[in-house]
């Protein structure tokens, strides 16, 4: 960082420059007003993004080129933008913490595997409100390669739909009408790389320097080789490293190699080159105008490459995530990121802050969860999160218990050891577990990315099919049915009361089985992920209305807590201490509040247990907010197999 006096007068200067070129170029195409609230914001905000943009930048010529031409694309995209989202951003800056409330509550989906495209989207508008969603995650829906495509996460344009699944238009009305039934629209926002179809990527084919520049592309394999000494394989089983071999257009009978760090057809973009940046951020406001209040920050952790390192999690990845929220403070105050980083917990914490990613998937919580449904204990469930749940109080978890992707075991070593807990060995024990290969097991998943060379493995797999109900189904025995939904009930239920956003992947309400058909389709079969994706059986979730039917039975308790955290102002926010059961196979935690805390205690084994009521500290007499059975604490406190309890003084 230079000097900091020195920066002040600079960035004074550099706007002084700036901005009566800015003014001439777009001023008079707005009202004097409209112009006004920009000006304001980008006074407030332009000396942040200048100082982030020196930092990664510094060194480059031509940066204040980059940064004019940035500004020029926050004025255009604040011109463009419609007035109803303006609206949004002032309302936004009234009420910065909106996304901490209680009646908060997230639900992901593909749409053409949720409800064929986005008119059939747009139509199941009011079940998402009958459920109580406030914010819906579509999964990737612009346009992309046919065939493998990542499950749309190689993008060939971020101004086209995919048209299978609708259009621009389309997909702006649905982001309207969501918003006025007061839901909140997530899409992707997939900056790490682009397809190998993107206008971008082709010009590059074709020998243009300017493109081949937004790209890592090598004559040979000596920079690949170095860099590959220290990087992890992301998706080994489609190909080993990083690197994909290219045939460019101009020279097909000379090779070289482009940075790819998942599939060979998603290209990674080289942020060291300022014009990405300046590229990408049009595309990102261009989807804040679009009507997107909450972008999901795809696979931030890889955006910044430096050799000798394994290229995740360096400082100028987070530099340029906060100049991103920057430009998005100046041109669509409204919007806010959500981090996907599935990394050490030490490095997915350092995304989270108002300036960098307001919100964050808690991928450790969700594996930790799986872990005590596998071991019926809570000790590094209970010491992760007494150490590493608490966040910036203007931040907040996306707490989950499954999403489309692999589960990864991304707990901490050290936190492991100090348990005695030796996290290779116990990784192996999770794998064979949730693979149904532990004998058993209830769990019936499938390995993803399986690694014979290190003996890396992730889990695919349904949370039902996870937690039991697949192969209870099979057996046909009532007894593990129950179970298995009081394991699923089990695990939303602490998602939806530790703090935070709680976020349902949809399908996992009414119970859905892992679906084996993926393995018919070429461009699927090579990746188990498909397994806990689904096509949505309607019928199946017609049933949910029927008590009698398993879906009812699981839909109905989920709704009802779901119900109970809307009503209860104690759940918002992210303040969480976690309890002392003085029972190792029972995880507590109190939700403080003046007059009404509540206590939420979680039987993870199959038998019953007892929990201590002094190292609680519960009031003589409790009332279960679920079951709104009340006891006089003297006796002790029993919890049912798998059962959870959400207490408050009576
Ligand atoms: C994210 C997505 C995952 C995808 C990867 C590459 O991790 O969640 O599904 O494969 O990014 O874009
Ligand atoms: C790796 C990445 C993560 C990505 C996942 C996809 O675990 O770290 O970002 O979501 O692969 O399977």
């Amino acid at each position: 960082m230079p000097d900091s006096a020195w920066l002040d007068s600079e960035t004074e200067i550099s706007l002084r420059r700036l901005l009566p070129r800015l003014i001439e170029k777009y001023a008079a195409r707005t009202t004097a007003a409209d112009w006004a609230v920009f000006e304001r914001r980008l006074r407030r905000h332009y000396p942040r993004l200048f100082r982030l943009l020196v930092s990664v930048y510094g060194e480059r010529y031509d940066l204040l080129f980059h940064i004019e031409r940035t500004l020029e694309i926050a004025a255009e995209a604040w011109l463009a933008r419609p007035a109803d989202l303006k609206e949004l951003d002032a309302a936004r800056e009234r009420d910065p913490l909106w996304f901490q409330s209680n009646r908060m509550l997230a639900g992901v989906c593909y749409v053409d595997l949720f409800a064929g495209n986005l008119k059939g989207i747009r139509n199941r508008i009011p079940y998402f409100k009958e459920l109580g969603l406030t914010y819906l995650h579509l999964m990737p829906l612009f346009k992309t390669p046919a065939g493998n495509n990542d499950g749309g996460y190689a993008i060939s344009s971020y101004r086209e739909v995919n048209p299978a699944l609708g259009t621009m238009d389309e997909l702006r009305d649905l982001a309207a009408e969501l918003r006025r039934e007061g839901i909140s629209l997530c899409l992707d926002f997939i900056f790490n790389h682009t397809s190998n179809e993107h206008e971008w990527a082709q010009r590059a084919r074709a020998g243009d320097p300017e493109y081949r520049n937004f790209y890592f592309i090598f004559p040979d394999r000596q920079m690949p080789d170095a860099y590959e000494r220290t990087l992890r394989e992301i998706f080994p089983d489609e190909h080993p490293g990083a690197f994909t071999p290219l045939t460019s257009d101009a020279s097909p009978e000379k090779t070289e190699w482009v940075w790819t760090t998942f599939h060979s057809f998603q290209w990674d973009l080289n942020y060291a080159n300022p014009a990405v940046f300046t590229a990408m951020g049009a595309e990102m406001l261009a989807l804040a105008n679009v009507g997107v209040e909450i972008l999901r920050m795809d696979a931030v952790a890889f955006i910044w490459k430096k050799l000798g390192t394994n290229c995740e999690n360096l400082p100028e990845a987070h530099l340029l995530i906060q100049a991103f929220n920057a430009l998005c403070r100046i041109a669509a105050p409204a919007l806010i990121f959500k981090s996907e980083a599935i990394v050490h917990p030490d490095d997915v914490a350092k995304y989270i802050h108002p300036e960098e990613c307001q919100i964050s998937y808690n991928p450790l919580l969700m594996a930790l969860l799986w872990n005590s449904l596998a071991t019926r204990k809570v000790r590094l469930l209970t010491y992760s999160m007494r150490h590493r749940f608490a966040l910036h109080p203007e931040t907040a978890w996306v707490n989950y218990v499954r999403v489309h992707d692999d589960i990864g075991w991304t707990f901490s070593d050290e936190d492991a050891l100090q348990l005695g807990i030796k996290g290779y060995d116990h990784r192996r024990f999770l794998n064979q577990f949730y693979t149904g290969r532990f004998p058993g097991s209830f769990a019936r998943g499938l390995p993803f990315q399986e690694n014979p060379k290190t003996g890396d493995c992730r889990i695919s797999g349904t949370c039902a099919s996870l937690a039991g109900l697949e192969k209870a189904l099979k057996e046909e025995t009532e007894k593990e049915v129950e179970l298995a939904l009081r394991r699923i009930l089990l695990l939303y239920g602490i998602v939806l009361s530790i703090g935070g956003i709680p976020l349902i992947y949809l399908g996992d309400e009414i119970g859905m089985l892992n679906d084996y058909s993926y393995r018919e389709d070429p461009a699927k079969a090579d990746d188990s992920r498909w397994v806990h994706r689904p096509r949505v059986d309607w019928d199946q979730f017609e049933r949910r209305k029927d008590p009698h039917t398993l879906e009812g039975r699981l839909y109905r308790r989920l709704r009802h807590l779901i119900e109970l955290r809307r009503q209860h102002a104690v759940f918002a926010g992210n303040r969480m201490e976690v309890a002392n059961t003085g029972n190792e196979h029972v995880f507590g935690f109190v939700r403080p509040h003046p007059q009404t805390p509540v206590t939420v205690l979680a039987n993870f084994s199959e038998q019953r247990q007892s929990v201590s009521v002094t190292l609680l500290g519960l009031p003589d007499t409790i009332t279960d907010l679920i079951t709104h059975k009340t006891w006089s604490v003297a006796r002790g406190l029993m919890l049912e197999p798998c059962e959870l309890l959400w207490l408050q003084p009576a």
